[in-house]
């Protein structure tokens, strides 16, 4: 049963729901009218019981207490929202629905009352986004008493005053970013044996058929034909055979037109440079960029912003098997350039080059490409945050303002250019790998190499496609990052 939303402005002790969370604050407890309200109910207990728990609001908090009866809901939740900035601040009301929602997420109900002074679509919006995204599970292959027997069904949100169109539209719209975010986490959770790069393709296919968008799928003899050799190279040592994927979002009149090109590699074994046992199974994440583009080009079909979008996928599956590429093999590739291969488990920049070359063709303003692409990024920057790379300083803040709105985790990568001189190869024009140390650089400046003159943008988003506990917004496995930046992204070309 799908999740419905309203806004309500009558209090959360007014609701029938199961369960009534409260955004709070991180400042006197005693000066928050809903807690106060909430005190008086519940026997001036709450306040006596929130300090013996030493639950002061801040962020990532969670204050779960029983009703004992004193209100209609059977259970209350307390939300730390930190020192949250003045005026709207979408990320921590995200943070807050998701949380509540999450908490929630077996009651029938939920009645969510919003912190004082939360108003405008922008913030409706984003408790739309975290409503949806905190109800989130991914339960598919669970059987018998493993399946869920019950999920959150309806959330009521409360605040005081009268509610604006647009903010009633907000929330709704945010609750349907959140449905194409969850296409990403799915993706990701999806088996590699399930989602293969056919399976890509259909997603593609249905996200069409639901948009009407116009799709382009080249199978394995379609790469071939259209000279993407190294995008080939990657996928022909698997029975899943490769897909090139080319969705477009053709608005009337757009004010730019980018393209998002997506590292779609269903199962990353490494190839005959295979990878250790110890957490290969992770690797069915490394379609996590694919599964990015594709969600927002399914957000796109209700957000309708003035921008042409095309999202690039470049599908396969890295095996090693008596066709697969090795080690010192050297192919040509779309955009002519000739490469020697080092690593085959350096696969993902070889689609990529491919696919941004084709990408080129488009003469978009602007490329942006998004990858789980190296280790060493991982590395660099730990799991939670990606790292992105932009020559144009006025692109990174533009880019680094729509994180931050979206609540996502990003930081500036330097392109270095005194790497540059790793990736020169006695045989071919190109090596596609460089040491070690700078790892995720080198592999960002072999990317560079494809793209010409065109304004580009890379993430390196390794560490937080796949989260190890549910945090914020984000569940446990797939986390749909980096959907919600490149949304806010898009729309502000918009
Ligand atoms: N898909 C991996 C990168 C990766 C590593 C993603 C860890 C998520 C978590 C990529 O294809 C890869 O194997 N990269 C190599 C490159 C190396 C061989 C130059 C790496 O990072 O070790
Ligand atoms: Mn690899
Ligand atoms: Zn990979």
């Amino acid at each position: 049963m799908p999740l419905t939303i309203k806004l309500s402005s009558s209090s959360v002790l007014e609701s029938s729901a199961e369960v009534i969370a409260v955004g709070v604050t991180e400042a006197a407890l005693e000066k928050q009218k809903a807690l106060v309200a909430l005190d008086a109910a519940l026997h001036e207990q709450l306040f006596v019981h929130a300090a013996r728990a030493k639950f002061t609001g801040a962020s990532g908090q969670v204050l779960d207490i029983p009703s004992w009866g004193h209100v209609a809901a059977a259970r209350i939740l307390l939300i730390g929202m930190g020192k949250i900035k003045r005026g709207v601040d979408p990320a921590a009301l995200r943070t807050l629905a998701a949380t509540a929602a999450r908490q929630a997420i077996s009651a029938a109900s939920l009645a969510l009352a919003l912190p004082e002074k939360t108003s405008g679509p922008e913030a409706l919006r984003a408790v739309g986004e975290g409503l949806g995204l905190g109800a989130y599970r991914f339960t598919k292959y669970f059987t018998g008493k493993r399946k869920p027997e019950s999920e959150l069904g309806a959330v009521e949100v409360c605040r005081s005053g009268r509610a604006t169109p647009a903010e009633t539209r907000a929330l709704q719209t945010g609750l349907s970013v959140a449905g194409s975010v969850a296409l990403a986490r799915d993706a990701v959770n999806e088996p590699p044996n399930e989602l293969t790069p056919e399976g890509l393709a259909e997603l593609a296919r249905g996200i069409a058929k639901r948009g009407k968008l116009k799709l382009k799928v080249l199978d394995k003899k379609g790469i071939a034909a259209a000279n993407m050799k190294l995008h080939y190279a990657v996928g022909q040592g698997s029975v899943n055979e490769p897909r090139f994927i080319h969705l477009t979002y053709q608005p009337p009149k757009p004010k730019a037109k980018l393209v998002f090109v997506g590292k779609g590699l269903t199962f990353d074994s490494g190839g005959l440079s295979i990878k250790p046992a110890q957490g290969m199974g992770e690797m069915k994440s490394d379609m996590g960029g694919a599964g990015a583009v594709l969600a927002l080009m399914d957000a796109l079909i209700e957000l309708k912003p003035a921008v042409e979008v095309h999202g690039i996928v470049g599908a396969a599956e890295n095996m090693p098997d008596a066709g697969a590429y090795r080690p010192g093999d050297v192919f040509g590739s779309l955009d002519g350039k000739t490469v020697e291969i080092i690593n085959t488990d350096a696969e993902g920049r070889l689609v990529l080059a491919d696919a941004l070359a084709y990408a080129k063709q488009l003469e978009p303003d602007l490329i942006v490409d998004a990858a789980t692409l190296t280790g060493a990024c991982v590395v660099a920057l730990g799991k939670a945050c990606s790292g992105f790379y932009v020559d144009d300083d006025k692109l990174a803040k533009r880019f680094a303002e729509a994180a931050e709105l979206a609540g996502e985790q990003f930081w500036r990568m330097p392109l270095l250019d005194d790497l540059r001189e790793q990736l020169k190869s006695d045989v071919a024009d190109l090596k596609h790998t460089g040491e070690r140390y700078g790892g995720s650089i080198s592999a960002a400046l072999f990317l560079q190499e494809f793209v010409g003159d065109t304004p580009w943008l890379h993430c390196d988003i390794a560490g937080p496609v796949l989260a190890e506990r549910a945090k914020g917004i984000y569940p446990k496995g797939g986390t749909g990052h980096p959907v919600l930046t490149f949304v806010s992204f898009v729309e502000s070309f918009g």
